[in-house]
């Protein structure tokens, strides 16, 4: 019998979940801390507020210091390039500025600029039409992207037709806490989606998000989700209990309103689809207002 000694790292590695895990947050710090404590992160999830809380940034801003729109970029694009050398294969992603007006053009313009700041970028766009038709253009381009502030199966549909036909990988992010915060079950819409993509060409992967229990993490995994984005203490959390993994008999426990299934036709075009929801639009104007928290003239 071999006695090669296993590292810790190995041990650790040996032990990868079904879904690839990525760090939500805004601190490379605290990527380079959950790597140590996994042995791997596969990627990384960052959006307006979670670069506002990064350490640098809130130091500034409790200073009294403010950023022009230049240097909020500067600073953004420098925060991406540490984490990105980071990552495993599941990138990072990096989300335009935009608020309920921004058009589809001005989306894009950012992703073009966001994507050249590392090899690795995935675009995050919101899940509106305006997003929507970015995201569209953006593939066509070969730009990865991640559609994000996603709470409805049909919103995910409308992704899946808006984005047909991609060379590479598109990411569409549910957002199980906040429709938890809403009184629904928000695990129901990972469970939906990916009921409803197996009937597809398997272009769109669903990266659970909005992550904030052990629980959440442990039925991403049971319910198959590709990749979940999850903040640094859930991972810390797990880690601390030794990695678990869902078994046989994993169910999870439930306290919301069931989000019921809906029979959608994927091959509709997407525009056909009713993407409108409340926390969507909420979600936008939340990352809207950290972002301006970071700005001269903040309003
Ligand atoms: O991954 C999305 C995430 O950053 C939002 O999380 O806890 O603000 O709903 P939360």
């Amino acid at each position: 019998m071999s006695s090669t000694p296993v590292t810790d790292r190995q041990a650790k590695t040996a032990r990868r979940p079904p879904s690839k895990i990525l760090v939500d947050g805004g601190d490379p710090g605290e990527t380079k801390h959950i790597r140590g404590l996994l042995g791997f992160v596969d990627g990384q999830t960052t959006n307006p507020t979670l670069i506002a809380k990064n350490p640098e940034v809130a130091r500034m801003v409790k200073a009294g210091q403010r950023m022009s729109e230049s240097q909020e970029a500067a600073e953004y694009r420098k925060i991406v390039q540490e984490i990105s050398p980071l990552v495993g294969d599941a990138g990072v992603s990096i989300e335009v500025f935009a608020d309920l007006n921004t058009p589809a053009k001005e989306m894009l313009r950012q992703g073009r600029e966001m994507n050249s700041w590392i090899p690795n970028a995935y675009i995050k766009y919101p899940c509106t039409a305006e997003g929507l038709k970015a995201a569209q253009a953006s593939v066509a381009e070969g730009i990865r992207v991640n559609i994000t502030l996603c709470f409805s199966q049909r919103q995910a549909a409308a992704v899946y037709a808006a984005t047909r036909g991609a060379r590479q990988p598109v990411y569409v992010s549910p957002f199980v806490g906040r429709l938890d915060d809403a009184g629904q079950n928000g695990m129901d819409l990972i469970a939906n989606i990916k009921r409803m993509f197996a009937s597809g060409d398997g272009h769109v992967l669903v990266l659970a998000a909005s992550i904030r229990s052990l629980a959440h993490l442990l039925c991403s995994f049971h319910y198959g989700a590709e990749l979940v984005t999850v903040p640094a203490k859930v991972l810390e959390d797990w880690s601390q209990k030794g990695m678990p993994l869902p078994d046989a008999s994993y169910s999870y426990p439930s306290a919301g309103k069931a989000i019921a299934w809906e029979e959608l036709d994927l091959s509709r075009p997407w525009e056909s689809f009713d993407i409108r929801h409340e926390l969507t639009t909420k979600g936008i104007q939340k990352f809207v207002a950290d972002y301006r928290s970071t700005l001269e003239q903040a309003s």
